[in-house]
């Protein structure tokens, strides 16, 4: 019975030290442009869920969905979300997509979790993502305006939709012209 014992804790020493050496000499590939396995994936899925669904404050949402705190929301998510998450215009960029995980672009892909992971998800980031925790940036106030904002993207009211401009693609400036040199 010692024998086995010692034997299992021999083969658990092999495996960890053998999946440490592996990842000290960088066979593997972290770059943001290459898939993980499928074991990757399926262990930081289930982690960041279990972590989230742990932490998570279930409470009623404090901001009402008034065009006034829509255009607020709108406002905020514009000046620090829409650079990564889409804008009406650019609901699917390449930029998205390009990091990994991709970023979800809102405007095409409405987020599907309740007001509350939302608000929790913005407060703190998701670590080896690119989403920064806001909490330093924003108060709770204003978090909670880019949730309500968030939950109501695809029926926002005309106020809203022109905090994002007009609906048809500005024409493309006058090209420049070469200045005329001065004749001496
Ligand atoms: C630098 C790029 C970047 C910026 C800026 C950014 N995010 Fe994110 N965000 C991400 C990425 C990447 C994810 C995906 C994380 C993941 O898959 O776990 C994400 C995920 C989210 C999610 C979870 C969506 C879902 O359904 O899984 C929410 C909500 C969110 N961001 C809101 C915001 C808000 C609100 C702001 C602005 C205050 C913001 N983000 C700014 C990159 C960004």
């Amino acid at each position: 019975m010692r024998n086995f014992a010692l034997g299992m804790l021999f083969a658990l020493a092999v495996l960890l030290g053998g999946g440490y050496w592996v990842l000290k000499r960088g066979y593997v590939n972290l770059s943001a442009d290459q898939k993980p396995g499928a074991m990757e994936d399926h262990f930081a899925m289930t982690a960041v869920d279990a972590s989230l669904e742990r932490r998570v404050i279930q409470r009623a949402n404090p901001v009402a969905a008034t065009d006034d705190n829509l255009v607020a929301g709108a406002r905020l998510y514009l000046d620090h979300c829409a650079g990564c998450h889409g804008v009406p215009l650019n609901p699917d960029s390449s930029f998205a997509r390009s990091f990994y995980p991709p970023v979800p672009e809102f405007f095409s892909d409405p987020p599907d979790m309740s007001e509350n992971q939302n608000f929790y998800i913005i407060q703190h980031g998701v670590r080896w993502t690119g989403m920064p925790a806001w909490n330093g940036t924003l108060t709770e106030p204003q978090i909670w305006q880019i949730v309500t904002f968030l939950s109501h993207i695809q029926k926002l009211p005309p106020a809203v939709q022109s905090v994002f401009g007009p609906e048809t693609p500005t024409p493309p400036a006058m090209p420049m012209t070469m200045p005329m040199p001065m004749p001496h």
